[in-house]
């Protein structure tokens, strides 16, 4: 059975806020150099189609979430697949001490002087947010979620909008990585991502996607 489907990616306002005609979506990427690669799909999106959240404020780094509506139909295969939202609840968990992983093609050492080209991924545990607070004076708020970097394994600068699943085999989609410490991604800081679990309803507001379970 092949199944094409509506996509909506999910990454951050600060990635999105400023496009001028539009942006390009990789999907099935490894090596986003090699435009022959097996699987990968390059789409350009207008701007149009790009919802950044409409409470963004790049000072506060508030509501550091935007959606990206694929005009196209996207067909899953063994290198395109999508994650699942969190299932709409009246509460929702912190997922604290949970582990998930992170990915992107940002910066791969402090010492790196561009992103990289392979896709790269991280397994890290989540903290709590009265951990991860007193870090970053006042910019972590309820509808920021946080890692651990501690053995400098941490999200950087290239990361953002990428995704923080957890491994429960549904690759559910709890974050979207939206800051870190000026100085460094190997200092041991912890990595603030977006909160999705925050977010649910405007995302069904803005794309009609929610999960309700089965
Ligand atoms: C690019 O991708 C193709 C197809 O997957 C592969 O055969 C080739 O070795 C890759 N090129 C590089 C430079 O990695």
């Amino acid at each position: 059975m092949r199944i094409s489907v509506a996509l909506v990616i999910i990454t951050a306002a600060h990635c999105t806020d400023s496009l001028t005609t539009g942006v390009d979506v990789y999907l099935g990427t490894h090596d986003r150099t090699n435009a022959s690669e097996k699987g990968q799909q390059i789409v350009f999106v207008e701007t149009k189609n790009v919802i950044v959240h409409e409470n963004w404020i790049a000072d506060t780094i508030t509501n550091d979430i935007s959606l990206i509506k694929l005009p196209v139909p996207i067909e899953f295969n063994e290198f395109i697949q999508p994650a699942s939202l969190p299932e709409k609840s009246n509460s929702y968990e912190t997922y604290t001490g949970e582990s998930a992983i992170a990915s992107g093609w940002g910066k791969i050492s402090d010492s790196a002087t561009a992103v990289t080209d392979i896709l790269q991924y991280i397994d890290v545990p989540i903290m709590s947010n009265s951990g991860c607070s007193p870090w970053y004076l006042g910019l972590v708020a309820e509808t920021n979620i946080c890692i651990k970097t501690t053995g400098g394994t941490s999200t950087c600068n290239g990361d953002s909008g990428g995704p923080l699943v957890l491994k429960d085999g549904k690759n559910t989609l709890i974050g979207a990585t939206s800051f870190g410490i000026a100085f460094g991604c190997e200092v041991g800081w912890p990595g603030v991502f977006t909160r999705i679990t925050s977010y649910l309803d405007w995302i069904e507001e803005k794309s009609g996607l929610a999960n309700y379970g089965n």
